[in-house]
């Protein structure tokens, strides 16, 4: 009794930054940037502008495409490392915004698995009767948490023209292995509780691997600090992720399969029978790492990380909407979902698309 996507939507800002444009502001280059990441492009929001607010966007979309009012929505699950403030999560804003109600929000952390956790904790609550239908969306805005000075952000977003001070030009060149990979955005899917056992949701693995949990992480700005933020902290950069690009990279091809092979056992299916896997969209070389695994065809593993760069648990929903949009999902198509992020969590989710909407 898996739950269906009933519908999906997504939503990136306008502001596109190219490779070319991060190389006016630091140490870099377009073919580096391409080479190593797979990254072209990535968008970033306004000043102002909350993961709350694309993630209003995008769940309007996928409410929309479902043909769901704002009353129907049993349950709204938020995924985001990147909160509009440190506490509350989002949930609550997304719940107003979309005008839901009082019914059940919440926030998960899980960083780039949390869109996957999100969909598993969405679907055993829509199979344990808490509700007919839940939507679950992932939403970031990483624009916050770039090292950039106002004068950098006006040398990518503006025309190109202008010079930034060499300082700010050294600062953000010590962030340049992290910086360039991530973007802004958000994807939403709307789920419905299914009476059939052979489509929708069908299995899921999550793991977490505690130890590594230093290999992405924000040290300052934590209950562990007195204050909890401090200028000290600020002056030190302890408020910017430090990430240990390697050590990410060897667990992201290893894990992922594992995941996406346990979850394929437990279900009973090959896996040679998946149409597609959604991978998280970390780097095209962990993509490409996890084709390799399973020698599978490129085009079952597809890649868009080219558009948007890491959009962190954006990714899983903005993957799968664009599949969708291109007619890449069929009805039977066997789906599976993998993700490995920060924290470290990880996991693999099956899901097979319904014969008929
Ligand atoms: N431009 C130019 N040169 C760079 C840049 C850059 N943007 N970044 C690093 N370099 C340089 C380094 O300084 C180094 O130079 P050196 O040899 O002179 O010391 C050289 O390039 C190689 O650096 P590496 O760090 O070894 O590069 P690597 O090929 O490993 O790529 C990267 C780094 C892109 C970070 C890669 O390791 C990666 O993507 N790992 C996975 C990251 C990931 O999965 N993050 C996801 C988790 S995010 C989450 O959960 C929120």
């Amino acid at each position: 009794m898996g739950s269906v996507i009933a519908g999906t939507g997504m939503y990136v800002p306008d502001n596109v930054v190219t490779n070319h444009d991060l190389a006016r502001i630091m140490d870099t280059s377009d073919e580096w940037i391409t080479t190593r990441t797979g990254v072209k492009e990535r968008r970033f929001a306004d000043r102002g502008v909350g993961a709350s607010d694309l993630a209003i966007e995008a769940s309007h979309r996928a409410l929309d495409a479902a043909g769901v009012g704002p009353s129907e929505v049993d349950v709204v699950v938020t995924a985001t490392m990147t909160p509009d403030y440190m506490a509350p999560g989002i949930a609550g804003l997304v719940q107003e915004g979309l005008g839901l109600g009082h019914i059940a929000a919440f926030d998960l952390r899980q960083q780039c698995s949390g869109f996957l956790y999100g969909l598993d904790l969405a679907d055993s609550l829509l199979t344990s009767a808490r509700g007919e239908v839940a939507l679950v969306v992932g939403a970031e805005v990483h624009a916050g948490f770039q090292p950039w000075s106002e004068a950098s952000w006006q040398a990518v977003l503006g025309d190109g023209g202008s010079e930034i001070p060499r300082e700010d030009y050294e600062r953000n060149s010590r962030y340049r292995s992290w910086s360039v990979i991530f973007g802004d955005g958000a994807g939403a899917m709307v789920l419905r509780k299914s009476d059939n056992d052979v489509e929708g949701v069908l299995a899921s693995s999550l793991h977490t691997d505690g130890a590594s949990f230093e290999l992405i992480m924000v040290p300052g700005v934590g209950s562990k600090s007195r204050p909890y933020v401090s200028s000290e902290q600020i002056e030190a950069d302890t408020h910017l992720p430090v990430m240990d690009g390697g050590g990410l990279y060897r667990r992201a091809v290893r894990l992922m399969p594992e995941a996406a092979r346990a979850v394929a056992t437990k279900a009973g299916i090959s896996l040679e029978d998946i149409d597609l896997i959604v991978a998280h969209q970390a780097n095209d070389r962990i993509t490409e790492g996890v084709r390799r695994q399973f020698k599978m065809d490129p085009q079952k593993v597809p890649s868009n990380i080219g558009g948007y760069g890491n959009t962190t648990a954006g990714t899983l929903p903005i993957l799968f909407h664009e599949l969708r949009e291109a007619g890449r999902v069929n009805p039977g198509s066997l789906i599976c979902f993998a993700a490995f992020g920060a924290g470290a969590h990880y996991g693999a989710l099956l899901y097979r698309e319904p014969e008929s909407p």
